[in-house]
């Protein structure tokens, strides 16, 4: 099926926590406002329902500050879900307590298991294959073991290298279609994406590069207007949210949800 890296009929999103101002981040830029992030996150939420899709809502988890950033617990393919393994030591824990939730949907969970590492955040799952970048999150070991994982479902695996200094591979880059990929010009000239199309954010605007392609809408943070008139202007359907609390945590669009498709749906 055309456009199944982002056609989706589920996802999971993670209230924040009043933990967040514990959450990790690598520069400080001020304090998350618990009250403006859930006004965003309940906007976010509101975006992906408006295209039909079913979002399952899931309380905040107090001992877990990031678990708002779920993407980084699990990895939602078509035919099984797999519960990562997170570099970052206080996230550890926080990937299990998917497990209940995913079994709503999927008889086959799998898990990625010690002592390799892997947080959803660096993984871009395209139309023809799933991209994976080296991070301080993310290690080859734990590549190697999702490319294990997902053999039987016959994808290809191929690892890629995250920018120094940034997050995750997906801080860095999107999804915008089956041959088109988001992307600041630091990851894009590293030729990870030869045979994609390319689109780069504008100048001083990279860190909008995560963004979500979901179903009909490309949802991207407020505030970057270049690079929403770009997107616009290329045909895509921007819908602009809020992101300035999540973006005090090194968060962005991708990391507050999993999108799948259950076999079942
Ligand atoms: N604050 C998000 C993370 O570091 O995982």
């Amino acid at each position: 099926m055309s456009g199944k890296s982002y056609t989706f009929s589920h996802a999971i999103s993670l209230q924040p926590a009043h933990s967040i101002t514990q959450g990790l981040r690598a520069v400080d830029i001020g304090m998350p406002d618990l009250a403006v992030f859930k006004q965003h996150h309940a906007d976010y939420v509101a975006a992906l329902r408006s295209t039909g899709a079913h979002v399952e809502l899931l309380d905040a988890l107090e001992d877990y500050p990031d678990s708002v950033f779920v993407e980084d617990a699990a990895l939602c393919l078509p035919e099984g879900a797999i519960v990562m393994r997170p570099g970052a030591p206080s996230r550890l824990g926080e990937a299990a307590t998917m497990a209940p939730t995913l079994a709503k949907f999927y008889d086959d969970i799998r898990t990625i298991d010690a002592p390799d590492f892997i947080e959803g955040g660096d993984i871009l799952t395209t139309e023809r294959e799933i991209l994976v970048g080296t991070s301080a999150r993310t290690t080859s070991g734990g590549i190697e073991a999702l490319r294990r994982t997902t053999a039987d479902w016959g994808y290809t695996v191929r690892e890629v290298a995250t920018p120094e200094g940034v997050l995750h591979f997906k801080t860095d880059c999107s999804l915008l279609d089956e041959d088109t990929i988001l992307s600041t010009k630091r990851l894009a000239v590293s030729g990870c994406f030869e045979g994609y199309k390319v689109l780069n954010t504008a100048e001083g605007e990279e860190a909008c590069a995560n963004t979500i392609r979901f179903n009909e809408l490309v949802i991207m943070p407020a505030g970057f207007p270049k690079t929403a008139e770009m997107l616009d202007k290329a045909g895509y359907n921007v819908r602009e949210v809020g992101n300035s609390e999540a973006a005090k945590l090194d968060g962005g669009m991708s990391c507050l949800s999993l999108r799948f498709s259950p076999p079942s749906a």
